[in-house]
């Protein structure tokens, strides 16, 4: 009979002590014999609840091959250099506004992957945010997250959050642009933001209603918070449609394929087609101009294009995917430059909006925006974003 991993005998014990060890790890659900207790006092060594926190170093993905690239072609730019070898931290309190599709899934990963001592999800509708919360945390019987799920239907429960993410507002019908959500969404906004503000003064709010880069405005002005603390979730989600796109057009793996789309998440959407690279060489080599032409038609209909099939909703799995890689490069699990929507002070030759830009993310929200040598075009877009937002915003 073979003996299971999980059961520690008093032979493991030894093995430790002779090997210079001052405890052994339990795993969950794993069974120390009597024995093996009572040599493990004898010999001093510790008995300790599994899993226990080990260093993890910051993902070596995607982001990294961007990274090189981008320095390489900004050699003004000086990037920080990433923290070698240290612990990801994790938040104290995440605060998810809003229980349907894209909090839901997002509350769902970002408990399943521990990041947050506890999640507080909030969500108008009576009961909803409780039920979702009370089934998180039963999930955690099976995840063995330590995170503690809570809900409410009022978003100042969600007090002292570390970071704030704003989901709520309507989602668009078939047929409906993200602009024509402004006049509802923006009354939505500017009541969550002003309980924000007294509730959790000194939180990142991470916005993701649209239309996207009216509502992080509109949160901006709601909240008075420094435009550090306050971002939007669009390019992370548009980049990862992008890169999609580009690996299926190029065949090849998805892995194997790095770009980065800035601007506004609309029809102002700048892909970065000068800096995407596959198979770490310019996307050009292995796809003619009509098929990244192709792609980044893709890229700008896709939301309205899920929107379209799912008829009462919009996507809600890569948004809350997108949403968890920035809060994964504010606690340090990513680094290098990632697109988030802030408010611009001139760069890019841009003031006073907010737009999807190369940022640098840390636990208080954002570091530095990264000035990147994109090509005219593309800087051309981007002004034209810029002014199609101000106008949207009446600023
Ligand atoms: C999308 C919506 C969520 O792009 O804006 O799918």
């Amino acid at each position: 009979m073979s003996v299971s991993r999980r059961v520690i005998g008093s032979e493991q014990v030894v093995r430790a002590s002779r090997g210079g060890r001052r405890f052994i790890e339990v795993p969950p659900g794993g069974i120390v014999t009597v024995q093996a207790r009572e040599t493990a006092a004898r010999m001093d060594i510790a008995l300790r609840d599994g899993p226990l926190d080990r260093p993890q170093t910051p993902a070596a993905d995607g982001a990294a091959a961007l990274y090189r690239v981008l320095y390489r072609r900004s050699p003004k730019w000086m990037p920080p250099k990433p923290p070698a070898g240290r612990s990801p931290t994790r938040f104290r309190r995440l605060a998810v506004i809003g229980a349907g599709g894209v909090g839901g899934n997002l509350a769902q990963l970002a408990a399943a992957r521990d990041m947050s001592g506890e999640i507080v999800i909030v969500d108008v509708v009576p009961g909803l945010a409780d039920s979702m919360a009370l089934d998180l945390n039963h999930s955690a019987g099976a995840t063995r997250s330590k995170c503690l799920v809570s809900g409410s239907v009022d978003a100042s429960a969600a007090a002292d959050a570390d970071v704030v993410v704003v989901t709520a507002g309507r989602a668009r019908s078939p047929g409906m642009s993200r602009a024509d959500l402004l006049a509802v969404n923006r009354r939505t906004i500017r009541a969550l933001g002003e309980k924000i503000r007294a509730a959790s003064p000194n939180a990142v709010v991470i916005v993701v209603s649209n239309p996207l880069d009216e509502m992080t405005a509109e949160m901006l002005w709601s909240t008075e918070f420094p435009r550090e603390r306050v971002m939007g979730m669009a390019g992370t989600l548009d980049s990862a449609r992008f890169r999609t796109e580009l690996a299926r057009a190029a065949r090849v793996g998805i892995d194997e394929v790095e770009a980065m789309v800035v601007g506004s998440h609309g029809e102002e959407m700048t892909p970065l087609i000068s800096l995407a690279r596959i198979r770490g060489l310019p996307a050009d080599r292995f796809l003619d101009g009509g098929e990244i032409a192709g792609c980044v038609e893709r890229t700008v209909s896709a939301g309205a294009r899920v929107v379209a099939l799912r008829r009462t909703a919009s996507a809600s799995i890569a948004p809350a995917h997108a949403i968890l890689e920035l809060l994964e490069h504010m606690r340090g699990a990513r680094v290098g430059p990632v697109p988030a929507t802030v408010r611009l002070a001139g760069e890019y030759g841009i003031e006073g909006v907010p737009l999807g830009v190369p940022c640098l993310l840390g636990p208080n929200g954002l570091i530095e925006i990264a000035e990147l040598s994109i090509d005219a075009s593309e800087r051309a877009k981007l002004l034209n974003a810029a002014e199609a937002v101000r106008a949207r915003i009446g600023n």
